[in-house]
């Protein structure tokens, strides 16, 4: 009897304890005093937002917080960097401008929150590898996370959160209430040596991750959600850039999981900018409108040596997918797909010559795209409607095309026909069900005929270190 009651005092007396504890946590922001991440670079000086005059409360906006923690950190630079950190919290705020030698890590019980007020949303001119915004022909809102000309940034976490608050924008977008291209989540443009990784991404009000004339880029574990029918939420879009490695990525979203691009007919001819370097590894996906992977259809400065492995899709509209139309000029070659599962698809393999969608009227119909070299390999599906639809271009058509090791486990209300084929060239050993005439059967002597590469990207040298962080205020 007595130990029973000494046991319940205990118990209250420790639930009192722990409502204030909760109580007092509440009413302040706790900055960690320390903790460690991966980095490409550490940094030598550290701030938390609050210390620019941040609120965590999901109402007030952080953007002046955000610009002025950054403008006054980049001005150690050249001292050995700084990280800003993000503590637990709700942190409302519109588009900001990242600095170089700079790390931006979210709590994990951070989230970022966009802001639906125009107003902290500036406005910048369109990409000139595209001459005009996707969404309009005017400019386009700077991105939530922005940067340019910068070298060595960290965008990263403990898997904290950056929410687009995407409805507002696609409401409007429906609508046609914007005079502007949507923002995106991430942009960094013109920039070298970046990362982002273990971060969350909700519901972007356009593409997820977006960067642009860049080289040696890192996105590592990164999740992405949006609503299966949400416009143009592609994940993560590596546009005229050189040297990327994408790992270990969740992917759900209303467009392509991954869409590798290089500009927009005669606009990404005359910047002639490719995307090449690339790969991708260990991506799940699911986006039962787009595809897995998409090559274009923005490929007019070309697309050249991307290697995919490791990759699972789940209820997606196709796996790898090349798009591209006449008046595109460009390239799309050796491409190198392997390890691929794919599971309730409507296409395997999708290859679309006359995607169309011109920037304007002005491109040239003599500039044709050249698509050659694409190899895939070691593959397995279920439940797929339509085995592959290979459309080249009539006159130039898509050559080099190899398939070997694939076997597609057709849906019981499969399309008669598994395979259509027009202006494609090549050849496939032990595929099935069997192939369409213009990709004859080598037989099993050939299983292993489709490359893969085998020497590393320079991306995949780079090391990560051990970087930590502990509390030094900047004076
Ligand atoms: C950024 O870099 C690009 C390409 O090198 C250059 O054209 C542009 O002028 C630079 N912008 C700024 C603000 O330095
Ligand atoms: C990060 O958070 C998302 C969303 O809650 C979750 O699905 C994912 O598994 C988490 N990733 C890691 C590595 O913990
Ligand atoms: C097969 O795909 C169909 C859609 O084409 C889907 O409705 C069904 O649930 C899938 N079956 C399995 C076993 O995944
Ligand atoms: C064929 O592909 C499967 C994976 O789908 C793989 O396990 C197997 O080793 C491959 N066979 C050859 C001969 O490469
Ligand atoms: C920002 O930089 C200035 C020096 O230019 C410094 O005086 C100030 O304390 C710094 N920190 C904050 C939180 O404003």
């Amino acid at each position: 009897m007595e130990s029973m009651r000494i046991q319940i005092i205990a118990v209250i007396g420790l639930v009192i304890a722990l409502t204030n504890l909760r109580g007092a946590e509440s009413r302040k922001v706790t900055v960690p005093d320390s903790f460690e991440y991966n980095g490409i670079n550490c940094r030598a000086h550290s701030a938390s937002i609050t210390d620019f005059g941040g609120v965590g409360d999901g109402q007030t906006s952080n953007t002046k917080a955000f610009q002025e923690a950054i403008n006054n950190l980049s001005r150690v630079a050249k001292d050995g960097g700084s990280q800003l950190i993000v503590p637990a919290g709700k942190w409302l705020t519109g588009s900001f401008s990242l600095t170089s030698h700079f790390t931006l890590y979210l709590h994990k019980d951070a989230v970022l929150l966009a802001s639906q007020d125009l107003n902290e949303w500036p406005v910048m001119k369109p990409l000139p590898s595209y001459g005009r915004g996707r969404d309009a022909p005017a400019g386009r809102y700077a991105s939530l996370i922005f940067g340019s000309n910068l070298t060595d940034v960290i965008i990263t976490g403990d898997n904290g959160t950056i929410d687009g608050q995407g409805e507002f924008w696609w409401q409007n977008f429906h609508k046609g209430r914007l005079k502007y291209t949507r923002p995106y989540l991430i942009e960094l443009m013109y920039s070298d040596n970046l990362q982002i990784s273990s971060l969350t991404l909700l519901n972007s009000p356009n593409w997820n991750v977006h960067p642009v004339y860049s080289s040696n880029i890192l996105v590592q574990g990164i999740t992405i959600i949006a609503p299966i029918k949400s416009p143009n939420t592609d994940g993560i879009n590596p546009d005229s850039c050189t040297n990327v490695k994408i790992e270990d990525c969740y992917i759900e979203s209303g467009d392509d999981c991954v869409a590798v691009k290089s500009g927009w007919d005669e606009y990404g001819i005359a910047f002639g900018m490719p995307t090449k370097q690339l790969i991708i590894r260990r991506l799940t996906c699911v986006s039962p409108t787009s595809a897995t992977i998409a090559l274009g259809s923005e490929m007019s400065g070309g697309i050249e040596d991307v290697r995919a492995e490791d990759i699972t899709a789940i209820h997606t509209e196709s796996g790898v997918r090349i798009k591209t139309a006449v008046g595109r000029g460009g390239y799309v070659k050796d491409i190198y797909v392997r390890r691929m599962s794919m599971h309730t698809m409507k296409w395997a393999f999708w290859m679309t010559g006359n995607y169309g969608s011109h920037a304007d009227k002005n491109y040239d119909p003599n500039a044709l795209p050249v698509i050659q070299g694409i190899n895939y390999r070691d593959m397995v599906a279920e439940n797929v409607s339509i085995a592959a639809r290979l459309e080249g271009i009539s006159g130039d058509p898509f050559k080099e095309i190899c398939i070997s090791n694939v076997t597609i486990g057709m849906a019981a209300k499969a399309k008669k026909v598994p395979w259509t084929c027009t202006d494609v060239e090549g050849i496939t050993s032990v595929v099935s069900p069997r192939a369409c005439d213009l990709l004859p059967d080598q037989g099993p002597a050939k299983i292993t005929a489709c490359d893969f590469p085998t020497e590393d990207l320079p991306i995949e040298s780079v090391k990560l270190q051990k970087c930590s962080y502990r509390r030094n205020l900047l004076v």
